[in-house]
């Protein structure tokens, strides 16, 4: 699907990664772009059509498509990362994390679907990450988020395979954005992974692994957990001798 004369609607597009899109995608030639963001105020000016949008609340997700009938594109870019982990970290915060990065798409997809048929089949792309395939110490309710994300993504593409909408999923590493401010990493810039997602998507991808250390992940994801996560798990074979 070419973005060209495509209508698309981004979430999360006041800053980082899907400020970004909305960028790219009014160079690319789309027609329209829906730039959502909780707060409409911090929507930059770029020529997109502000909404305020919270992904987590399915009644204000029903009204926008109610009012945004000709998408045909939508990016599931809205997420969170607490730094939660999952044996000891807040509920709350667990809890918070699938809402924005699990159910917050969930809605937008269901509400969505049946105009992206109804506009010849159109696309989702939803912006997962490398924690899908890889739980670290300090992320693993991210982790446990993403791979739900992850599974949707493999499911809406099933599901809607039917009324030929293309389904990907976007995964990378690090990316300099607010979300890794106190990561000191190397990272990708939000340019460089946005112009991989979007020549990938143009191709027809249905997974982009849109740098090297995600791409070796992947490749890694048929060996036993001892292989992949190394000297993470390894004092369990000390401790039990
Ligand atoms: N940065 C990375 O290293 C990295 C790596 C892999 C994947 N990702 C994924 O890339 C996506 C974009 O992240 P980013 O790096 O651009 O992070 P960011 O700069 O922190 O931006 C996050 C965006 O999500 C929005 N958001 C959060 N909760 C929301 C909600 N309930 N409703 C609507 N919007 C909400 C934020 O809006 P507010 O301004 O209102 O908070 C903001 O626009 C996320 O899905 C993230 O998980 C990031």
């Amino acid at each position: 699907m070419l973005i060209e004369n495509a209508t698309v609607l981004v979430t999360g597009a006041n800053r980082g990664i899907g400020a970004e899109f909305v960028r790219q995608l009014l160079h690319r030639g789309a027609r329209k772009v829906y730039a959502t963001a909780r707060n409409l105020e911090s929507i930059p000016n770029t020529g997109a059509e502000k909404i305020a949008l919270d992904v987590t609340d399915e009644a204000q997700v029903r009204e926008l498509a109610a009012r945004a009938g000709d998408v045909t594109l939508l990016i599931n870019n809205a997420g969170v990362s607490s730094g939660a982990d999952l044996l000891d970290g807040e509920l709350d915060a667990i809890r918070g994390e699938l809402e924005t990065n699990l159910f917050g798409p969930l809605h937008l997809t269901r509400a969505f679907a049946p105009i992206l048929a109804a506009n010849g089949g159109g696309g989702i792309l939803n912006v997962l990450s490398a924690a899908a395939w890889f739980s670290a110490p300090g992320a693993t309710s991210y982790a446990l988020s993403k791979a739900a994300a992850w599974s949707l993504t493999d499911a809406t593409r099933v599901q809607l395979a039917s009324q030929g909408t293309q389904v990907t999923g976007l995964l990378m590493a690090l990316v300099d954005t607010d979300m890794t401010a106190a990561v000191d990493a190397p990272k990708s810039s939000p340019s460089a992974i946005v112009t991989a997602a979007l020549d990938g998507f143009e191709a027809g991808a249905h997974e982009i692994t849109a740098d090297d250390l995600t791409a070796g992940i992947k490749a890694q994801l048929h060996r036993e957990p001892a292989v992949r996560y190394g000297d993470l798990i390894a004092p369990v074979r000390t401790m039990q001798g």
